[in-house]
């Protein structure tokens, strides 16, 4: 009888993660058609740089856009999220590196380091979960973050890793705001 409740537990387990996943392309696809008409530059993967016109992400919203090959979340963080992750001391944190390639590379994760302007709204990161390279589900987890369904890693407001077994905060790109709404990658 336990081995059969065990079986059990293993087919839920398992169902768990491949509706997760499930939910992950469904966001994704749903998203590239918009972002193809507002910049016909993102679906060309072989340019370095593109332009995001961001003047329609509300805020508490998430887009995630395809650059060389890999998604990249744009948030644009609510109050909450930004007192969340300026409440966190580095010391906490499993990594405190910032990540972040638009600063000096030993730069500390301090929610400051992790966005891109200086009231924390903007936060641009490579969707790719550092433990095995999942997308992880965005406004999930127990840190009001990210949450990878590979294997239970979670992230907090600023794309930072708390919990489970990723080794790293998600990684943030060179990226730069070029004018008041349209980000520049690459
Ligand atoms: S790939 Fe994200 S937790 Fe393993």
């Amino acid at each position: 009888m336990a081995h059969v409740e065990d079986q059990g537990g293993t087919r839920r387990d398992f169902l768990y993660v491949a509706t997760g996943a499930a939910g992950a392309v469904a966001a994704g696809a749903a998203i590239w058609p918009v972002i193809n008409q507002m910049n016909p530059a993102a679906n060309v993967q072989a340019l370095s740089s593109i332009q995001v016109d961001v003047s329609s992400v509300e805020v508490g919203s998430q887009i995630t856009v395809k650059f060389l090959g890999k998604p990249v979340f744009i948030r644009r963080r609510t109050e909450k999220d930004i007192e969340e992750g300026r409440a966190v001391p580095v010391a906490q944190l499993p990594d405190q590196n910032a990540r972040n390639a638009n600063i000096a590379a030993d730069a500390p994760a301090t929610d400051e380091n992790r966005t891109m302007d200086e009231a924390g709204e903007w936060l641009l990161m490579t969707g790719v979960c550092t433990h095995l390279g999942c997308i992880p589900l965005g406004d999930a987890g127990e840190f009001d973050g990210w949450f990878c369904p590979c294997h239970g890693s979670q992230y907090d407001t600023a794309g930072r890793i708390r919990k489970g077994p990723a080794p790293e905060n998600m990684h943030i790109p060179v990226a730069k705001f070029v004018s008041d709404t349209v980000i520049e990658l690459g």
